[in-house]
């Protein structure tokens, strides 16, 4: 009957271990953030999108409709998805089987969007993701996490950017060209509306996050900023 479970860090040395929320729409640059800031602290780095991922891989593999809230929340009840941290990056498993790479297609990134709109599912995850961060060192990435799962968070990251310069980004980082790419950008817009209006916690900067626009900074610029709101914080609580 569980649920979901993450593998603990490799590197385990700080005292002082922050819960970090790093929310935004796709394509402002959360992942790669995320798992940067990650590494550079000793922290885990949980990206809370690829549950939902996991249970709309599920909903295909068993034909179930992404709009049947029930049925998918029985199918969530009865998986175990697995982050799972490794040297290569972090991996993904629903019930014991490594679908990290086939979680990031299409057809998972929209039903992703689908079944994230439900409130069952919404509190179901929020419940397995609270469990995986409550101890603290942890980064962890997605849209309602300074809003929902961690509303004390210790640092509220809310990390935009421009639409046009996100869809260009996940074109460049997918190698998508011609007209696959306008339907492409076309997919991210519609994900993005759905994310930003739907009832249930609906993507959003908590009122205490920190905003930045990624539009013209570097990664390691936006890395750099984030460090430092990180060593405040720590110099704050010691
Ligand atoms: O971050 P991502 O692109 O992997 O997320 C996939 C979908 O999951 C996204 O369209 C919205 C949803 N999601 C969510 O509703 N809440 C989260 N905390 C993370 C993701």
């Amino acid at each position: 009957m569980h649920s979901a479970r993450v593998l603990e860090p490799m590197n385990d040395s700080s005292q002082r271990k922050l819960i970090i929320a790093i929310d935004g729409p796709a394509g402002a640059g959360k992942s790669t953030i995320a798992s940067r800031l990650a590494r550079k602290l000793g922290y885990v780095n949980l990206e809370s999108g690829a549950m939902y991922r996991a249970l709309a891989l599920k909903a295909i593999e068993w034909d179930a409709s992404f709009d049947d809230e029930d049925t998918l929340l029985k199918m969530a009840q009865n998986s175990q998805i697995t982050l799972e941290r490794s040297i290569g990056g972090n991996r993904v498993l629903l019930n014991g089987k490594d679908i990290s790479a086939r979680i990031r297609e299409r057809d998972v990134t929209e039903g992703a969007s689908r079944v994230s709109v439900h409130p069952k599912i919404r509190e179901w995850m929020v419940a397995r993701q609270r469990e995986m961060g409550v101890g603290g060192g942890v980064v962890m990435e997605g849209r309602d996490i300074g809003t929902k799962v961690f509303p004390d968070a210790d640092l509220k990251i809310f990390l935009d950017a421009d639409p046009v310069i996100r869809e260009q980004r996940r074109l460049d980082q997918q190698k998508v060209k011609g007209a696959s790419a306008q339907a492409m950008a076309a997919e991210l817009r519609e994900r993005d509306q759905r994310d930003r209006t739907r009832t249930a916690s609906p993507l959003a900067a908590a009122e205490d996050a920190v905003v930045l626009d990624s539009t013209t900074m570097s990664e390691e610029e936006v890395l750099n900023r984030i460090a430092e709101l990180v060593d405040r914080r720590l110099a704050a609580r010691s």
